[in-house]
């Protein structure tokens, strides 16, 4: 059985959030075995219920029965749809079946053929206008379009008289928090690292709409005293905060010294030359983060991406394979083609036997992103003095490329 929370987190507005345990790769690629939270909210009016979202569809049976001890799923009137993607409306289906199609549903205007196509539901449906007011009971629901946050259609509801916003994916994270709320600075320090690892695997591609988004909020007069997101942790006590992360992540703020390496080896030449950076990476008062995929271990992709993308500087080392870059290297570096803006120092280490035609290709591929190459090492087979000297000098320059 899950774990479950239902809660009334605001006067009337209550908290339906499960906790999945089950999904190994989120979105069928990104590895997240620290799990994922999924929530939903229901406002209770004076003039019927509203429902916000729902739940990934193995949760279905969950998810209905626990609605149903809140409300009596005939009282829902309407349904707001913030976001089409299955992971927040695989219970749709059964809940329109449940409530015999009665409640409207409302979303942007792409949501309708979006449920349809996904879900072959054609329920009554609303199409709001971007900054559109309505009025249920004694709340007013404000309907802001934050397209590519995450997909074109995805709108956040702002329930104007209480000041909560209901944000679906944006300020959402990975993991399974101890808590609803935001209120253990222990949990939010454990919870950030997973909000940055969702928004550049999951939202990457569409980094420049965040800010874009952010200033649209804002202009909009959304202050909102509670941020309640699709995923994870609410937000009350620290808003600014979650606010921050977003704006940072978009100009791809860096950690002030966090360098990361990345490697791939499959005989463990690569892994030598590696080895020697790290050494003199330590000597000068740096501890790298590593990922690595080798004959023995295969680091998390997903947190690859994460730890790259505010890290101030990258060591990337591969081999030649078949006349390229190892695979894997080339399935991350199409990765971060896709998720992260490339501005940053690299070095890059490579081993070949009959020709370098990883280092060559690496550099082209890396320069042509917009990253600054300082320094390549190619080495021949086996390590020798001569490598490692180059080593040495290339972190020399690398460390130089560092804020003070
Ligand atoms: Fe949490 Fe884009 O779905």
């Amino acid at each position: 059985m899950p774990s479950i929370y239902v809660k009334e987190v605001h006067n009337n507005l209550f908290l339906l959030r499960v906790d999945d345990h089950i999904t190994k790769y989120f979105e069928g690629i990104w590895k997240i075995p620290e799990g994922i939270a999924y929530n939903a909210y229901l406002l209770k009016t004076e003039n019927g219920c509203v429902l916000f979202d729902g739940w990934k569809a193995d949760f279905t049976e969950e998810f209905l029965n626990e609605l149903s001890t809140i409300t009596d799923l005939d009282n829902i009137k309407y349904v707001v749809i913030n976001h089409a993607e299955p992971d927040h409306t695989g219970t749709l289906k059964s809940l329109l079946k449940e409530t015999k199609y009665k409640p409207l549903v409302i979303g942007h205007p792409m949501t309708k053929s979006l449920i349809k196509a996904l879900h072959g539901v054609e329920p009554k449906f609303r199409a709001v206008k971007d900054g559109e007011e309505m009025s249920v009971g004694e709340e007013i629901l404000k309907f802001v379009y934050v397209p590519w946050l995450h997909w074109p259609e995805t709108i956040v509801t702002y329930l104007e008289k209480t000041g909560v916003l209901i944000s679906c994916d944006v300020f959402g994270g990975y993991s399974i928090p101890k808590e609803i709320f935001d209120e253990d600075p222990e949990v939010v320090r454990n919870y950030i690292p997973y909000v940055r690892k969702y928004m550049v695997n999951v939202i990457g591609h569409y980094r420049d709409f965040v800010i874009k988004g952010l200033n649209k909020l804002r202009d909009s007069g959304i202050q909102p005293k509670i941020i309640a997101p699709g995923h994870g942790l609410l937000w009350r006590k620290e808003i600014n905060r979650i606010i921050r992360e977003y704006s940072r992540w978009d100009i791809q703020e860096s950690i002030k010294g966090k360098v990361t390496i990345v490697y791939t080896s499959m005989y463990g030449y690569v892994e030598n030359a590696i080895k020697e950076a790290i050494s003199e990476l330590k000597k000068q008062g740096v501890n790298p983060v590593i990922h690595k995929f080798t004959d023995k271990y295969r680091s998390n992709v997903g947190d690859v991406l994460s730890d790259l993308d505010d890290s101030e500087a990258i060591i990337i080392g591969t081999a030649t394979y078949e006349a390229g870059i190892y695979p894997i290297m080339k399935y991350i570096l199409t990765l971060v083609k896709e998720k992260m803006k490339g501005n940053k120092p690299v070095m890059i280490i490579t081993t070949y036997g009959w020709g370098d035609i990883a280092g060559r290709s690496l550099r082209t591929e890396l320069e042509d992103l917009g990253f600054k190459v300082v320094s390549a090492v190619s080495i021949h087979g086996t390590l020798d003095q001569t490598s490692i000297e180059k080593i040495k000098g290339g972190i020399s320059l690398l460390l130089k490329e560092l804020s003070s």
